[in-house]
């Protein structure tokens, strides 16, 4: 069979996202008919003859040689993202993390120096704090609301940004395309985590992104059942990224980018609902008086709610509330443990809803959280809302009665 790279797709006239949702990287007669593209699990595929052998050496070969390198499967997840995003092209990896690690290195040698807001993943901070600096790459650490002065603290040295809007956990909203342009103007590279964002509701390229990561885990797969990264670039970062990502050996397994594509094909409608579900709950929430913020940028009390209305299309449905501060511990297990459709989760991104207690504090270096109260990260789910308000509502009082 011959091989469809992203390159080599024919473009599609340019369709509406809903439609580019269902259409690109789907080839039903590349497939025997097949309406999703098959889950190819296949490390080795077959040579012909030995003349196509030596055409991969000289890169001239027109179909595919192993399976870490691409399968149907990941090329059309990878076609389908890129398509969405407006990126040139994308590649998977085995999880988020996965996609992090290889943008950055993808882009940063020794001697380098990189900034980093001060609001990303957990883990995002630890890769670059224990591994980067291990390879002589400095990290800066700057404050989400930097904006246009981000300017001041590029250095010779300094080849990449990157950044996560809204930040993990606290939410802080970025002036991405203000970001952009000074790292563009030091010829630095713009690497943002756009997990919350989705390919859909924030177009990386269109507002000065060179590299856009994702954990797949969460909207894309949809439905809490697979571990999964993508890294989509464009054309200028494309070629690094490839390469990178060949030479660690990045890949992902057939079945869960089977998942993710199918995932994928709802996106638009699911999230439709996460946001219409998380808004209910985000107004709500701001009536309680057991509740002294809700961090979420789509609320016009939020301070990144202006620039979250300038730069996305939408939002998705994770949030977090910070208790009014006086609450014992035990008070919060009582009402968090007593939940009964909000589960106690890491992830966020499924049908289903999560409560996760989180504490800031540590993973802040440039700023500092100060909220005196318990900050509780919530995923609104699909369920109906005024399920999800009563089951809060008895929360609150277990809440209030054991303190
Ligand atoms: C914003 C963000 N980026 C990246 C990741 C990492 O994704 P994964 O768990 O797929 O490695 C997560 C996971 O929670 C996340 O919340």
């Amino acid at each position: 069979m011959t091989k469809r790279t992203p390159d080599a797709t024919p473009p599609l006239p340019r369709l509406q996202d809903d439609t580019l949702l269902i259409e690109q990287g789907r080839a039903p007669a590349d497939h025997y008919g097949a309406i999703n593209v098959p889950a190819y699990r296949a490390s080795t595929f077959a040579f012909p003859t030995t003349a196509d052998l030596a055409a991969t050496r000289s890169r001239s070969y027109a179909g595919y040689s192993y399976g870490r390198a691409a399968t149907p499967t990941s090329e059309a997840l990878q076609d389908a993202v890129a398509a969405l995003e407006g990126g040139a092209g994308a590649v998977v990896a085995s999880s988020g993390v996965a996609a992090i690690a290889t943008a950055l290195t993808s882009v940063l040698g020794a001697g380098d120096h990189l900034l980093v807001a001060d609001c990303v993943y957990g883990p995002t901070r630890r890769f670059c704090d224990r591994v980067l600096t291990r390879f002589g790459i400095e990290v800066t650490y700057f404050d989400p609301a930097i904006g246009a002065a981000i300017g001041r603290l590029f250095k010779p040295g300094t080849k990449a940004v990157f950044t996560e809007s809204p930040g993990s956990l606290t939410f802080e909203m970025l002036d991405i395309p203000a970001i952009a342009a000074a790292a563009h103007a030091a010829d630095a590279t713009l690497i943002n985590d756009n997990t919350w964002g989705t390919p859909l509701l924030f177009k990386s390229f269109t507002h000065g992104v060179d590299i856009s990561v994702h954990s797949a885990t969460k909207y894309i797969g949809g439905h809490a059942d697979l571990l999964l990264g993508i890294i989509v670039a464009n054309a200028r970062s494309l070629p690094a990224v490839r390469t990178n990502a060949t030479n660690f050996g990045v890949c992902a397994g057939p079945d869960d980018i089977y998942l993710a594509l199918r995932g994928l094909r709802t996106l638009s409608v699911r999230l439709e609902r996460h946001q219409r579900n998380a808004l209910a709950l985000a107004e709500f929430l701001s009536t309680r008086p057991e509740i002294d913020r809700v961090l979420y940028p789509p609320l016009a009390s939020d301070p990144g709610h202006a620039i979250w209305q300038r730069d996305f299309g939408g939002a998705s449905g994770l949030m977090s509330i910070v208790l009014t501060p006086g609450y014992a511990d035990d008070a919060v297990a009582a009402m968090v443990d007593g939940l009964r459709l909000f589960t106690i989760g890491a992830s966020w991104g499924g049908f289903e809803s999560l409560i996760l207690p989180s504490d800031p504090t540590r993973a802040r270096t440039a700023t500092q959280w100060t909220a005196g109260g318990q900050l509780l990260r919530l995923h609104i789910g699909l369920e109906d809302p005024r399920d999800l308000i009563a089951d809060l509502t008895a929360g609150f009082e277990r809440l209030r009665n054991a303190t």
